[in-house]
């Protein structure tokens, strides 16, 4: 058997009702938004990874960091025969782990996005020969179900994806990845942290407008799977820090009136001008937050690790 495996856990066409029920929802909402997994066909993930090497985008920087300091002690700590790795996108910083844990097996990179899973897929095996890897189509918000590999599990979930989740789906989703750790499993969560607003604000709105491209193609992504007509240059790039709730959010601001139609869902969308759609949240946590969320899911910290500016945490957790 091949080391490079790639397994579509959802067929095509229920990916396809996920986009059409969640346009429908968002776009007939008020406030309007869109779910930010659909950021993420092949062009989006190029963006992204762009937007990991942009000076004002400190969290992939900070991230490495810490992996590069203490990926050491989390293979000692984690003793990892299986690295799971859920929203692993270009699995770049994942290197540091892989080169680290002395004993593992196999590899399971987890991700919506099939052009990114493909090429780091590929890349990795080309790198180490001795390593399967067993790539996942999936969303990580549903219920998974891992491949039958060698323990103990590491469970890692970087980049600060989990603010991307509103509350309830960070209690949901943390519910769901306990339920996939069995004793002497481990999970490895990677959490932006609550800084200046100035700061905050410049990662997502970027002086080359890379952050805006990549916010646009949502509305790309609509047009071409469902024949929407979004014209992305009539519509503004917004970030802005919410202090109440303590997060990031991206929308995109309407510069007129207009009425956008998505022929596959038989819906027209009226914009009033000035009217925004929100496109992601991007939650920035505090230490004891981040402690009181996953023992709320029955998981218990037993490592936090930051980098030295103390911008961004790594933290290990176990079940209870
Ligand atoms: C912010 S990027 C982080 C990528 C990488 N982990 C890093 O740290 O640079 C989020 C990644 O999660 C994936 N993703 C977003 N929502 C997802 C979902 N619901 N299920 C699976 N993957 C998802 C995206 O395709 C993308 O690769």
């Amino acid at each position: 058997m091949s080391p490079f495996h790639i397994i579509r856990t959802l067929p095509e066409d229920a990916t396809d009702a996920a986009l059409r029920a969640d346009v429908r929802r968002g776009l007939t909402a008020t406030p309007k938004w869109l779910p930010p997994k659909w950021f993420y066909d092949a062009h989006g993930s190029e963006l992204f990874e762009r937007i990991t090497e942009l000076p004002e985008y400190y969290p992939t920087r900070a991230e490495r960091e810490i992996l590069a300091d203490r990926a050491a002690e989390i293979a000692a700590v984690t003793g990892a025969r299986t690295l799971v790795e859920l929203g692993s996108g270009s699995s770049e910083k994942t290197r540091y782990l892989l080169d680290a844990l002395t004993d593992l097996d196999t590899y399971v990179p987890v991700d919506v996005s099939e052009s990114a899973l493909t090429q780091a897929g590929q890349a990795l095996i080309a790198e180490r020969p001795a390593l399967t890897v067993h790539a996942l189509i999936a969303d990580f918000t549903a219920r998974l179900t891992l491949p039958d590999t060698p323990g103990p599990r590491l469970v890692a979930f970087l980049g600060g994806t989990i603010g991307n989740l509103l509350p309830a789906e960070r209690a949901a989703f943390l519910a769901s990845v306990r339920a996939l750790l069995a004793p002497g499993d481990s999970l490895l969560l990677g959490t932006d942290l609550v800084k200046d607003e100035r700061v905050l604000v410049a990662a997502y709105d970027d002086a080359a407008g890379v952050t805006a491209a990549f916010d646009k193609n949502v509305l790309a992504v609509v047009n071409r799977e469902l024949g929407a007509d979004f014209d992305e240059d009539a519509f503004d790039h917004v970030a802005l820090w919410d202090a109440r709730n303590e997060w990031i959010e991206m929308r995109l601001r309407s510069r007129t009136a207009q009425t956008v139609k998505v022929p596959a869902l038989d819906l027209a969308v009226d914009f009033a001008a000035g009217e925004e759609l929100r496109t992601e949240v991007s939650a920035k946590f505090r230490q004891e937050g981040v402690r009181a969320e996953l023992a709320a899911a029955g998981l218990e910290t037993t490592d936090w690790w930051t980098d030295r500016a103390g911008r961004f945490a790594l933290s290990a957790s176990t079940a209870r």
